[in-house]
């Protein structure tokens, strides 16, 4: 490899934004295709302002440049300079035609940024991957998203070798070329940035689908995929049928190009990508079948596919003006696609779902010194911006907005958005814009939330008054400084609330004295540093309810006592804030277990669920997530000095009391009841009952082995779909069941040509938590299967072991922390995106105690030390060291 001089580049900055000096009009690319060496010729028609002094720059990264011409002459070697990634030419002129012929190596591409090969050599096919600055590796372009031209593309290739060749767009004739090869052309009549643009060829099959818009289109919808996977793909395309209904429905928008094509592959770096007209999947979010995926699965890939297909409109008809504003397509379109899963399935559940993997994994981002703003300031390799922050906490601002105009407003204010930025690339403040004009509001204070980073602290401190019977409630909120800011101010935070009587009925709320009918649920919004909110006519002390469904993404803190939480644990209506009740209350469990000191709040949670257990009115799915205590990296994220072991221990703790007081007996009774409705059907009360089964049987495995594991062995072998087979696997190998090995075994042979299936097999044994699951992971890596080239893989087997077994990965001894930074390394030089991503598991080592915070420091000090590390490792490295 060259040295890589993009090293030492100065960061791209927000404020320093300008808009091209040079357009291109239209692009006609021609691609003479094969495995080893792909040429292309690219004919660009440049536009700018003629009066304008810039000189014509294009971007080209790993372009080996065969030809040159400008306005049909070939260029002189004078006349031109290649350095640094940047191609820059003389004697262009507003209109001129510029053409340029590259060479280009996809088998080596093992980046899988650009053109490159998915599966081998002899039986793969080739594909590429643009976003975000994918195309320079293609052709000399002006790759950023403000500039968007109308494309042309010509595929050449062998017939044999590339059966199908595909490109976004309408197709435009296919013909026979001669020696063995054939040709198809696309046009798109859409004008879109680079980082739109696709291409795949090779042996594909596919499934087909015709497909009437509302507006009246007949669309082809098609699915593709390798010929052994294809039976796979037909929940994909139900899905993907619903979610254009319901983005007809919803947000009254219709798809725009003839064909649509979906296409699936094991090689890629990360879920998805939403290519004009030629959507290219990991195969993870796109095969599903009974035999092989999860409950789980099955909802990633319907909400995958409805992401991608969002994006038609939330990304690509308008798209983003530079990256900083990510979040303008990425934030919106999660937003899209979780309302559209919470329609297809379960409200609550989609929201406790997405809340817990806010705080999962936003909430840490954010608190440590990888923190950024929804609208980063400055980067100096974008592809790290593909965070939690951008995507997940970017959803929670849309949401809030969403919540603040209402159903109809918000509707409103997307119809204008999109009628008036439609073909452009806009900003976050044109979104505010557009939904701030339809509605006649000012949203222009919400800018702050996508310009500072941090979590927000919500304290909420409520006082009744019983003379006056009317009850004050104080909310202040203070965000903490960040590594990148040291200010901060406040903002918009809306609250929705309820108060409850010691019953547990929901009180009307009067605000002020003209409210006649009043209601039980209202939004306070507090804007400023601290705020009192009164409500009259209140006839005893209530237990507030806040932040129902989770109406802002910020902290709250409340001085609950345990009966309050145990209070709103059995009565709140709202599913979230239920949940949540019992979240907050199992946290004060903990830390009672923590200290040494089991009191009231564990004894409130034990008899609050033992009784929600018993009497059985929770639905089912609800109940299993009110049996899960919060995760051990959230409860890592409220301590100082945290110790990951010891959190482990005590979250076992805390569960095995839980299963003690509802009484092995009572599990196991539940567990014969469940188990005797096992079915593979899909529908979301089969769902719920596996769901809660799981749990169920996980808890009775930690009071009673010798009778959970023969019960787990039996629903292994038994099992009628991967739901059940998987979470048997689990719990056997989690209690290190004498029956361990051979379902180990014999999962493994079965599943042994399913990638998919045996990524699951990977990851469950990462998982298992303890100092032992490093010398299972280095066991693990030497399996055939295993290999550092595939980031499927990796993330299956690495990923699990260093993001979902703290207790394994942050050995004491600091093993775990060498072992990542040496495949880190490794990884490095073959794939920089899917190392970078890795390396933030490092993220919050300062707040480790001591001895582990030593380690690691010293670890990744080692690591920054290194010579020759991509751009992308070389800045998470150096931002988490912060
Ligand atoms: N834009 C893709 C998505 O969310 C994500 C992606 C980014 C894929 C970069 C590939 C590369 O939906
Ligand atoms: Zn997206």
């Amino acid at each position: 490899m060259n040295a890589r001089p993009e090293q030492l580049a100065a960061p791209t900055r927000l404020d320093a934004y300008r808009a091209p000096a040079w357009r291109v009009e239209t692009v006609e690319l021609a691609f003479d295709l094969a495995i080893d060496t792909t040429e292309v010729t690219a004919r660009l028609r440049l536009r700018c302002d003629p009066t304008q002094t810039q000189p014509l720059r294009l971007d080209g990264e790993n372009l080996e440049l065969l030809s040159i011409a400008l306005d049909g002459t070939a260029l002189a070697a004078d006349a031109y300079r290649y350095a640094n990634n940047v191609l820059e030419i003389d004697g262009a002129r507003d209109g001129s035609v510029l053409e340029t012929r590259v060479r280009l190596r996809p088998a080596a591409n093992t980046a899988l940024e650009g053109l490159y090969l998915s599966g081998s050599a002899e039986a793969g096919f080739l594909l590429t991957q643009c976003e975000a600055e994918g195309f320079r590796h293609i052709t000399f372009f002006p790759d950023r998203p403000d500039v968007q031209a109308l494309y042309t593309v010509t595929l050449r290739a062998d017939r044999d070798r590339f059966p199908v060749l595909l490109a976004g767009g309408n197709p435009d004739g296919a013909g026979e070329l001669d020696d063995g090869r054939h040709w198809a052309r696309f046009v798109d009549p859409h004008p879109k940035p680079g980082y739109l643009f696709a291409v795949v060829a090779g042996r594909l099959q596919s499934i087909e689908r015709d497909y009437l818009t509302a507006d009246g289109r007949a669309v082809t919808l098609k699915i593709w995929a390798e010929a052994d996977v294809i039976d796979r793909c037909d929940y994909a395309m139900d899905a993907l049928e619903r979610a254009m209904r319901w983005d007809e429905r919803t947000y009254g928008r219709n798809y725009d190009l003839d064909v649509f094509h979906v296409v699936a592959t094991h090689d890629f770096n990360m879920g998805a990508m939403e290519n004009k007209g030629l959507n290219i999947f990991n195969a993870k979010y796109l095969l599903a079948d009974p035999g092989s995926s999860t409950d789980d699965e099955y909802r990633h890939v319907e909400s995958v596919i409805a992401h991608e297909y969002f994006h038609n409109w939330s990304g690509n008809r308008v798209t983003c003006r530079d990256w900083f504003q990510l979040s303008l397509k990425e934030g919106l379109t999660v937003f899209r696609e979780q309302s559209f899963s919470a329609d297809m399935n379960s409200a609550p559940l989609k929201r406790i779902e997405d809340v817990s993997l806010l705080r999962r994994a936003q909430f840490p981002e954010d608190a440590g010194p990888l923190a950024h703003p929804v609208r980063p300031a400055q980067y100096s390799e974008i592809n790290n911006f593909y965070t939690a922050t951008v995507y997940e906490k970017g959803a929670e601002l849309v949401r809030m907005l969403a919540g603040r105009l209402g159903r109809e407003g918000f509707r409103r204010g997307m119809d204008l958005y999109f009628a008036r930025n439609d073909g452009k690339a806009a900003t976050l403040e044109d979104f505010l814009a557009a939904l701030g004009e339809a509605n006649h509001t000012d949203l222009g204070p919400y800018l702050a939330w996508y310009a500072q980073a941090g979590t927000p602290r919500l304290q909420a401190r409520g006082e009744y008054d019983e003379a006056r019977r009317s009850y004050a409630l104080t909310l202040r909120q203070h965000t903490p400084a960040t590594a990148s800011q040291a200010q901060t101010h406040p903002l918009p935070i809306p609250v929705k609330l309820a108060l409850f009587d010691r019953d547990g009925r929901m009180m009307p709320l009067h605000m002020d004295a003209q409210t006649s009918k009043a209601a039980t649920e209202t939004v306070v919004v507090l804007d400023t540093d601290e705020s009192t909110f009164v409500f009259h006519d209140v006839p005893s002390a209530p237990v507030p309810s806040l932040l129902r469904g989770f109406s802002a993404p910020v902290i709250l803190e409340c001085d609950y006592d345990a009966a309050e939480l145990a209070l709103l644990l059995r009565h709140d209506p709202d599913g979230f804030n239920r949940w949540e009740a019992g979240q907050q209350l199992a946290t004060l469990a903990y830390a009672e277990l923590r200290d040494g000191a089991p009191g009231h709040a564990l004894d409130a949670w034990l008899g609050a669920l033992s009784d929600l257990f018993a009497r059985g009115e929770v639905e089912q799915a609800l109940l299993a997530n009110l049996l899960t205590p919060p995760t051990e990296v959230e409860w890592a994220e409220r301590e100082a000095r945290v110790d990951p072991a010891r959190i482990h221990a005590l979250r076992q703790q805390l569960q095995r009391q839980l299963a003690e007081r509802i009484g092995a007996e009572a599990l196991q009774q539940r567990y014969r009841t469940l188990a005797g409705e096992a079915s593979a059907a899909l529908d979301a009360a089969s769902q719920a009952q596996r769901r809660l089964k799981q749990r169920v049987l996980e808890l009775l495995c930690l009071i009673a082995p010798d009778v959970a594991q023969p019960l787990a062995a039996a629903q292994y072998d038994s099992a009628p779909g991967m739901t059940d087979r998987l979470g048997a696997l689990a719990v056997l190998l989690r209690s290190d069941a004498p029956q361990a090995a051979a379902a180990r075994a014999h999962y493994r042979q079965r599943h042994a040509d399913n990638a998919l299936a045996l990524d699951k097999w990977f990851t469950v044994q990462a998982q298992v938590p303890g100092e032992a699951a490093l010398d299972r992971v280095l066991m693990l890596e030497r399996d055939p299967a295993f290999t550092l080239k595939n980031p499927n893989r990796v993330q299956s087997l690495l990923g699990a072991f260093v993001r979902a077994n703290p207790s394994g990965f942050h050995r004491a001894d600091g093993a775990g922390y060498r072992f990542l930074a040496e495949r880190l390394v490794q990884l490095d030089a073959l794939n920089p995106q899917v190392a970078a991503r890795l390396a933030t598991a490092f993220n919050g080592w300062q707040r480790l105690e001591p001895g582990r915070r030593q380690a690691a420091r010293a670890v990744i000090e080692d690591v920054a030390d290194r010579d020759g590390l991509s751009r992308n490792l070389r800045e998470i490295v150096a931002n988490v060291l912060k």
